[in-house]
C-alpha cells in the first residue's frame, strides 16, 4: 500500500519534471532513483508529510537531486560506479588519515597542494581540510560560522584552486574530506541578514521568537555548550526585534529543520561540495540538527531521520561520497550516527570514536587502562559497512563524556575522577607534566573540557623546557603509544596536523583579541616548515615521532587484519596498566594479531596462558611494528614503560 503511494508520487514528479532536466542522460539516476524512493519517500513524509506544500516540496527535492547530478563530472561519476561495486572500499586498513587547517598548515589551498609530498612522505592518504569557507572576522568559531556555504574564504583561495587540489589529490590517490556546516550559519550570512530585515521566509529558516516564553520554555532542559563565551542558547538580535536559538557562539543561528526548504537548501550544498570534489564530507555538530521542547535537543529521533534522508538523497546522486558524523555524545547514543538497521550502516558511514579518544586520555592521567577496558567493553558494537575515525586529538577540546556508571565500575567516584582529570591535564595535580588549559568550565554544572597540543598534554613541552632527557623520551613514547592504538583498534586514523612533529601549545592566541577567549586556538598551530625540516635529521625530536610514525603507518597498510570489519576482541587481563585487544581474520585463523599496549611508565607483564584462544599462537610472536621477537620471560611478556606491541607470528 505504501510503496504505492511512493510509486505514484514519484510518477507524477517525473511527468512534470523540467524539460531542460528530461532532457539529459539520467540513467544511472534514475535507476538509483527507483530503488531509493521508497526510502526517501518514507523519510520526506515523516519529517514534512503534515504540510500542504508536501507534494510541492518532493518535487523541488527530486529536482534538486537532478539537477547536481547533470553537474556531475564524468570523472566522478565513474568513481561513483566503481565504488558502488567495490562498496567496502573505505573499511580497509590502507587508509591513514589526517586533520589540518588549511591557513595554518600550508597558508592557503595552492600552498597545499605543494605540500601534498609531506602526505605521501608520511604515508597519510586521507586529508581533511577544516572549514575553508568564508565566514566573518572575529566571529568564526574556526571557520564553523559560515557566511556563505558556495564559496572558498578568500584569505586561503578559490574554487579554481580547491577543484586543482581535489584533482591532484585524485591522481594521488589521496581522499579529499570537507566540511558542511549543517546545523547553523553565521549571523551574516544571506538567510540571516534576510531574517533580520524581516523577511519571513528566511526568518523560518531559523528559530526566531518574539518573546522569551518559549525560549525560557528550552532552556529548561538545554545544557550550555559554551557556557563561558556563549551562555544560554538564545541570543535577542536587536536588527531582527526577536530572539533567536543560538546553541554554540551567540553568531551561530541553528537552523529550522522543520522547513523543508532547510533540508533541500542544506542537501543542495552537500551535493555542491560532493560535485567540487570531496570523497567525504564531514557533517558538523549533527547530535543537534531537531530542537524539541522539553529534550536537550541533542540526538533527538528526527536528527537522525534527516541524516538518512541526506543519506538516501546523496546515495542517488553522488553514491561515491561518504558522510562523516561529528556527534561528540555518550557512547550509546553516538553509535546511532550509523543507522538504525539491524545490520548495515544507513546514515554515516563513518563516525569520531570519542569515547575511544577521551578513554586513552583517561589512561595517560591514571597511567593505567582501567576506565579504558571498562569504557571499550561498555561500548556499543557498531554496524556493518560502518567505521570509526579514531582521533587522540583534534582541533576541539577533550571533552570527558564518559558514563558515570563505568567510572563506578573502575571504584572511581564520577565528579572527584573528572575533576582529577583536569586538574592533571591542566599540570595542577602534583607529578603532572602536562600543560593543557582548561576550556568551557561551567561553574553552575561544575563540568569543564581540556585545551592543548597532544605534545603539551603528554608532558613533552615541560620536559623540553627542563631539559630533562629522561621525561623527553616518555613524552614520545606516549605520543607513539596513542598512536599505536588508533592504527590497529580498527577504523580509519586520523593525525592531527602538527602532532607527527611534536608540535607545542602556541599561546599566541592570547594577543589575538578575536581568539584569546578561546582555549582552543592554542592547539591549532601554523607550522613551522623550519621545524618540521628536523624530521630528516637523526637525533631530533621531530625525527623520533615522525620516523617511528611513518613506519607504523606503512607496517599498518601490510596488515590486513586491521582492516575494520567488527573483528576485534578485547581481552580482559589481570595487570590493571595494560590495554590488550586481538584483531582477527572473520574467515580463517592465521594472520591475526595480538596488540598489547602498557599505559604505564614502568614495565609490566603479561602471562600469555592466561589469554584464552589467543594464547594458543603457534610459532614465534613478533612485533610487527619494530619487526623483532618481544621479551619474554618463560610465557611472561614484558611490556616496557609506555611500550605497545603489535604481535603477529613468525
Ligand atoms: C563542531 C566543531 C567545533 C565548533 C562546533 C560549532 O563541533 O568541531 O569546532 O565549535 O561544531 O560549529
Ligand atoms: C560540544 C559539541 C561538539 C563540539 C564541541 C566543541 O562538545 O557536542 O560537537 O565539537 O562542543 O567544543
Amino acid at each position: 500500500m505504501y510503496e504505492q503511494v511512493a510509486h505514484s508520487l514519484l510518477n507524477d514528479i517525473l511527468n512534470q519534471i523540467k524539460p531542460e532536466i528530461h532532457q539529459q542522460d539520467l540513467r544511472h539516476f534514475y535507476t538509483r532513483l527507483g530503488a531509493n524512493f521508497y526510502a526517501i519517500h518514507a523519510l520526506f513524509e515523516k519529517l514534512y508529510g503534515d504540510r500542504d506544500d508536501f507534494e510541492q516540496q518532493a518535487q523541488t527535492l527530486v529536482e534538486t537531486m537532478a539537477r547536481q547530478y547533470i553537474k556531475r563530472s564524468d570523472k566522478l561519476r565513474q568513481l561513483d560506479l566503481a565504488r558502488e561495486r567495490d562498496y567496502n572500499w573505505f573499511l580497509s586498513q590502507k587508509w591513514v588519515g589526517m586533520a589540518l587547517y588549511c591557513n595554518g598548515f600550508a597558508g592557503d589551498l595552492n600552498g597545499l597542494r605543494e605540500r601534498l609530498n609531506y602526505f605521501q612522505e608520511l604515508g597519510i592518504n586521507l586529508v581533511h581540510v577544516m572549514p575553508i569557507m568564508p565566514c566573518p572576522e572575529g566571529s568564526s568559531d574556526g571557520g564553523y560560522a559560515v557566511s556563505d556555504f558556495r564559496e572558498i574564504d578568500p584569505q586561503v583561495g578559490t574554487l579554481a584552486d580547491l577543484n586543482a587540489l581535489a584533482a591532484e589529490m585524485q591522481a594521488r590517490d589521496i581522499l579529499l574530506v570537507l566540511d558542511v556546516v549543517v546545523n547553523h550559519t553565521s549571523n551574516r550570512h544571506y538567510w540571516a541578514e534576510q531574517a533580520k530585515a524581516g523577511n519571513p521566509v528566511y526568518q523560518d529558516y531559523y528559530y526566531t521568537f518574539e518573546t522569551r516564553s518559549v525560549p525560557d520554555m528550552f532552556e529548561q532542559s538545554m545544557p550550555e555548550i559554551f557556557p563561558e563565551n556563549a551562555p544560554g542558547n538564545f541570543t535577542w538580535d536587536e536588527e531582527m526585534g526577536r530572539w533567536v536559538m543560538t546553541v554554540f557562539n551567540d553568531y551561530q543561528w541553528d537552523l529550522n529543520y522543520s522547513n523543508p526548504a532547510v533540508f533541500i537548501e542544506m542537501l543542495n550544498i552537500i551535493l555542491f561540495w560532493a560535485n567540487q570534489g570531496a570523497d567525504i564530507l564531514r557533517l558538523d555538530a549533527v547530535a543537534f540538527l531537531w530542537k524539541k521542547i522539553g529534550s536537550t535537543c541533542q540526538n533527538e529521533r528526527e536528527a537522525h531521520l534527516i541524516l538518512q534522508l541526506l543519506k538516501d538523497c546523496c546515495q542517488v546522486t553522488a553514491p561515491g561520497v561518504l558522510f562523516i558524523a561529528e556527534a561528540i555524545v555518550a557512547p550509546v547514543e553516538m553509535i546511532k550516527y550509523f543507522g538504525e538497521d539491524a545490520v548495515i550502516a544507513k546514515e554515516c558511514e563513518i563516525a569520531y570514536n570519542a569515547t575511544f579518544m577521551a578513554l586513552m586520555w583517561d589512561a595517560v592521567a591514571t597511567k593505567n587502562a582501567r576506565l579504558l577496558n571498562q569504557g571499550i567493553k561498555s561500548l556499543p558494537v557498531k554496524l556493518e559497512r560502518a567505521t570509526w575515525l579514531n582521533y587522540i586529538r583534534c582541533h576541539d577540546d577533550i571533552g570527558l563524556g564518559f558514563d558515570d556508571r563505568d567510572i563506578l565500575l573502575c571504584d572511581y567516584q564520577p565528579a572527584e575522577h573528572r575533576k582529577f582529570l583536569i586538574d592533571y591535564f591542566t599540570g595542577q595535580f602534583a607529578d603532572s607534566y602536562a600543560r593543557g588549559l582548561p576550556f568551557g568550565q561551567n561553574d553552575k554544572t561544575g563540568d569543564a573540557r581540556i585545551s592543548g597540543s597532544l605534545a603539551s598534554l603528554v608532558g613533552l613541552e615541560y620536559a623540553l623546557e627542563v631539559g630533562d632527557d629522561s621525561a623527553i623520551d616518555d613524552a614520545i613514547k606516549l605520543i607513539l603509544l596513542l598512536h599505536g592504538m588508533i592504527m590497529s583498534f580498527g577504523g580509519i586514523p586520523l593525525l592531527y596536523y602538527g602532532d607527527a612533529l611534536g608540535t607545542l601549545n602556541d599561546d599566541s592566541y592570547r594577543t589575538d583579541p578575536n581568539k584569546r577567549g578561546d582555549t582552543r586556538w592554542v592547539h591549532r598551530p601554523a607550522i613551522d616548515w623550519e621545524i618540521a625540516a628536523r624530521r630528516n635529521t637523526p637525533g631530533c625530536v621531530e625525527y623520533k615521532i615522525f620516523s617511528a610514525l611513518k613506519r607504523m603507518i606503512a607496517v599498518r597498510k601490510e596488515i590486513s587484519v586491521f582492516a575494520d570489519f567488527n573483528n576485534r576482541e578485547l581481552l580482559e587481563v589481570e595487570n590493571p596498566h595494560l590495554f590488550v585487544f586481538g584483531r582477527y581474520n572473520l574467515n580463517h585463523q592465521s594472520g591475526r594479531v595480538l596488540v598489547v599496549a602498557n599505559f604505564n611508565g614502568k614495565p609490566q607483564h603479561l602471562n600469555l596462558d592466561d589469554l584464552g584462544t589467543w594464547s594458543s599462537q603457534q610459532g614465534q610472536l613478533v612485533d610487527l611494528y619494530r619487526g623483532t621477537s618481544p621479551d619474554l620471560f618463560k610465557n611472561s611478556l614484558v611490556i616496557p614503560g609506555f611500550g605497545f606491541y603489535w604481535l603477529g607470528e613468525k
